[in-house]
């Protein structure tokens, strides 16, 4: 069982919280994630392992309320309650060393996955400038924390309400043509986002690094429900992964199997939702 000792809204629907759990806090790296299960009989949640901290044994994390599982999650549990589950750190560590002048992106729930890397990156000795990018203003989460990992940080809101109007891609576009030397780019957000970084930077030869969120199931590489096509070969996201390099990913196959479960997520959240209180 894993205590929650934390947990803050940081924007609607985005909940941070921090959960004692040492042996993940001791060997988590940059990029890894980890699965939940909020009961015994619950579904596997899997969710970026954003901060940790080995002296506390504390590993946080910030999700986005889309569906059942993490809408229990949110509404169910407070400081003080136990999770039945959580189990990590899962994935390759994110590929740090020192490059130069790297550019991290994160959209909307994607900022807080880039902290650790930005963190990171920054130890090896890389000057890292930072885009964040939120719908709008009152969206915006972590700025503080993100700006304390890099050397320069740009904030990008859709709608202007907070920093540049437009979207990340903007920002990076931006950077480039005022010719900043940029010796890697890593984007973790949307797939769209992430979709669109990638062509963006596929002409400049810049290397960009994205981190793919594909459904998962058990984590570990035994149950294939993640595979997803990579520079012509088929890849685990959960053990090859997450992070790959985005100009060979294969964007129509990922969108395609992100909507695999839609019909039944809509079911579970319409037939359990009522039936154990849940807003
Ligand atoms: C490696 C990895 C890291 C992730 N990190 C974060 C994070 O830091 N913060 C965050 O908010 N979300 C993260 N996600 C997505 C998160 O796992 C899903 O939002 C969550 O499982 C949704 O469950 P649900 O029951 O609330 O929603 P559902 O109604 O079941 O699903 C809503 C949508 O969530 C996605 N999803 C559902 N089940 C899974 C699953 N088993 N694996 C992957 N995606 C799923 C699908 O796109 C689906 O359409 C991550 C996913 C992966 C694979
Ligand atoms: S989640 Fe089962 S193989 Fe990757």
């Amino acid at each position: 069982m894993f205590e929650i000792v934390s947990k803050k809204t940081l924007a609607e629907n985005v909940v941070e919280m921090t959960i004692k759990a040492p042996r993940i806090a001791k060997t988590h790296k940059a990029g890894q994630f980890l699965i939940l299960m909020n009961y015994e009989h619950s579904e596997r949640i899997p969710l970026t392992i954003a901060d940790s901290d080995k002296e506390k044994g504390e590993i946080t994390i910030v999700f986005l309320v889309v569906g059942f599982s993490t809408k229990e999650l949110a509404e169910k549990f407070n400081v003080g309650d136990e999770i039945f589950s959580v189990v990590g750190p899962l994935g390759t560590p994110t590929h740090i060393e020192k490059f130069g002048r790297v550019v991290v992106i994160g959209g909307g729930l994607g900022v807080a996955p880039i902290y650790p890397i930005c963190k990171s990156l920054k130890e090896a000795g890389n000057e890292v400038i930072s885009i964040i990018g939120f719908r709008s203003k009152e969206l915006m989460f972590w700025k503080e924390k993100i700006e304390s990992a890099s050397s320069k940080i740009i904030v990008t809101t859709d709608d202007g309400s907070y920093g540049m109007k437009g979207f990340v891609t903007h920002a990076l576009e931006k950077l480039h043509n005022e010719g900043e030397k940029i010796d890697r780019v890593i984007a973790i957000g949307p797939p769209i986002m992430m979709k669109n970084v990638a062509k963006m930077t596929e002409p400049w030869n810049i290397p960009t690094w994205v981190s793919l969120n594909t459904i998962m199931v058990d984590g570990t590489g035994m149950c294939g429900g993640c595979r997803l096509e990579i520079g012509g070969e088929t890849k685990f996201v959960c053990v090859d992964g997450p992070d790959f390099d985005g100009h060979k990913v294969n964007w129509e196959e990922m969108e395609i199997r992100m909507k695999v479960y839609k019909i039944e997520e809509e079911k579970i959240k319409q037939e359990h939702q009522c039936k154990i209180g849940l807003k």
